[in-house]
């Protein structure tokens, strides 16, 4: 098996929001290369998280990239808040939107680097004519809306059709994978073509806390 560069990103979902800003800090200081950061409305997915303000105040501490992944109904509402509020990525779900390729445009638009999240349901060929569009690609290997969930093992076919799909394209789009990423199975998401990791309660719940979750997902991969 060949080691590759792989980006890891601890999702602050399953952090303790009484100790974030310290969450965030270990999450760095642990040799992570972004901070991931699920903001929930409870409309489109049942869940509740956090706005732009924990971002806002996490951004004037820490020099990090922060990838922000709205799971929210019409999230062209809140594109230019969180581009002020400090995302460096800012990734929207295209059931969620009825104007996909315009609110891309829109994020863009305020500089940042633009992604999409989809659905395990949801196809690739969504993407068709907004390649050129879009940075970052997530294959959500749950449904969205909760951490700690397992691995959908339908998904593996998924990712490694999404990575022959960036090949063909000759772009340059992070295939990034959330939900159910362990030290465990990292290394076989990056045999599938992940150049990107979201991980939640694999790093914040892994014994000895997330500095040891995070080491023990770099040296896995
Ligand atoms: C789920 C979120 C994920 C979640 C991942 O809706 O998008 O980012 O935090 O958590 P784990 O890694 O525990 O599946
Ligand atoms: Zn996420």
């Amino acid at each position: 098996m060949t080691k590759r560069s792989v980006r890891i990103a601890p999702s602050l979902l399953s952090a303790d929001f009484g100790a974030f800003r310290q969450a965030a800090m270990d999450c760095i200081e642990a040799g992570a290369d972004a901070l991931h950061y699920d903001v929930m409305d409870g409309i489109f997915v049942p869940n509740i998280t956090f706005g732009t303000h924990p971002i806002a105040a996490l951004r004037r501490d820490f020099d990090v990239h922060f990838e922000v992944h709205l799971m929210i109904q019409s999230p062209e509402r809140y594109i230019e808040d969180f581009a002020r509020a400090g995302a460096d990525t800012i990734i929207i779900q295209p059931e969620s939107t009825v104007h996909l390729q315009r609110t891309l445009a829109l994020i863009k638009q305020n500089g940042k680097q633009s992604g999409v999240a989809l659905n395990p349901s949801t196809p690739l060929n969504v993407l068709e004519y907004v390649l050129d569009d879009i940075d970052h690609l997530l294959i959500m290997t749950v449904n969205p809306g909760f951490s700690g969930q397992k691995f959908i093992p339908a998904m593996r076919t998924k990712i490694a059709d999404a990575a022959r799909m960036i090949e063909s394209s000759d772009k340059d789009i992070v295939l990034e994978i959330d939900g159910g990423v362990t030290a465990d199975n990292a290394q076989e998401m990056i045999d599938l073509g992940a150049t990107a990791l979201v991980s939640g309660s694999g790093v914040f719940g892994y014994p000895g806390g997330v500095k040891c979750g995070i080491k023990a997902l770099l040296a896995a991969v």
